[in-house]
């Protein structure tokens, strides 16, 4: 039995849901603060919050736990400027909660939902894993830490952990069953998606005059089904005795914000309205990963390589979640 924390969110329902299909049998601790019950259509859903330690160790009580892939936490990492405190408790308190009954019962095997954000502004594209890591944000200071944390524990307590720094995920799970549906929606590609569908008027551009060659963001976009897959390949490799590690999930493909949205125009066959404004703070010009060591050691290839497969797959799932709405 694997527990999969916040497995009813964007990237733990598309896990959940490949365990599932792997045959692995699957129990989601989600307190459903952003998550979806209706995402969790493999496996049992536990109405859990990881502040409860109690609560968390009657789920360690009713089932026999192998691995732990965790996914639970806090994502907005302007709300993470705004409110430190929020993302320090949630996404490193609870996580030493889950921890802690992790070593009571003696489950020593983590799959860690980390990110590229832990690195800060990039010295150097690609970024590899030994990249510095000095994140400019709480979000990505909190991620850095629970790392920290893990190498500490993996060294005193014998637990084997591999930490996957994710760059941008992107798409939704191209049988169309989980998708993205964030409340509220930051990120890119949801969002051109919305103006394309008429729900917004138009895309904003943050920043047009970055050092790039259209002058827009560059992101490494990693579609959410090969994220899935890699997190498969994680726990496959800990279960085969592999030793604690990080490793990056990207596509080693940039796109900028200008790029997404012509293909986005292409894919849905729209017009999208795209109006150019200042800068987001806190947004580095180029974020871009290496991922060979995931292709050489977890043997992870990512199939969704192609931004308009990645595009198309979200398109799919907006248009689906259009109709459930309208209730057509
Ligand atoms: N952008 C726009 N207009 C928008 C939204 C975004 O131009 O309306 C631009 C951003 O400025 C950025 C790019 O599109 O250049 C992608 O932005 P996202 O918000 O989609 O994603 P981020 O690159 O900000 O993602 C970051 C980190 C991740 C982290 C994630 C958490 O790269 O590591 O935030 O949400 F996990």
């Amino acid at each position: 039995m694997i527990l999969v924390t916040g497995g009813a969110g964007y990237i733990g329902s598309h896990v959940n849901k490949e365990l599932n299909k792997q045959g692995y049998e699957t129990v989601v601790l989600d307190n459903l603060s952003y998550g979806h019950d209706d995402f969790v259509k493999w496996g049992t859903l536990e109405r859990v919050d990881l502040s409860n330690t109690r609560e968390i160790r009657r789920v360690f009580q009713d089932y026999a736990f192998e691995a732990v892939l965790h996914f639970a936490a806090f994502t907005y990492v302007g709300e993470s400027v705004e409110n430190p405190q929020k993302y320090y408790l949630n996404n490193l308190r609870n996580t030493l909660n889950l921890l802690e009954v992790m070593l009571e019962f003696e489950v020593k095997k983590l799959v860690f939902s980390s990110t590229c954000a832990t690195y800060g502004d990039p010295i150097e594209i690609p970024i590899t894993e030994e990249h510095p890591q000095t994140p400019i944000n709480p979000y990505g200071r909190g991620k850095l830490m629970m790392e920290q944390i893990l190498r500490d524990y993996s060294q005193a307590y014998g637990l084997r952990y591999a930490s996957l720094r994710y760059f941008n995920a992107a798409g939704a799970d191209p049988d169309g069953e989980v998708g993205e549906m964030h409340n509220p929606e930051t990120h890119l590609i949801p969002l051109i998606l919305d103006a394309a569908l008429g729900k917004r008027e138009a895309i904003k551009i943050f920043g047009t005059d970055y050092p790039t060659e259209d002058g827009t963001c560059i992101r490494d976009y990693i579609h959410v089904t090969d994220l899935a897959d890699a997190h498969i390949k994680a726990l496959k490799y800990l279960e085969n005795r592999g030793e604690s590690d990080v490793f990056n999930l990207g596509n080693g493909n940039g796109f900028s914000v200008r790029e997404v949205i012509e293909e986005a125009r292409k894919v849905t066959g729209r017009e999208i309205k795209a109006i150019e404004t200042d800068r987001r703070p806190g947004d580095p010009p180029i974020l871009v990963g290496s991922s060979e060591k995931a292709r050489e050691i977890l043997k992870w290839q990512p199939r969704f390589y192609d931004l308009s497969q990645i595009i198309s797959t979200a398109w799919k799932w907006h248009e689906n979640l259009k109709k459930r709405d309208k209730g057509t």
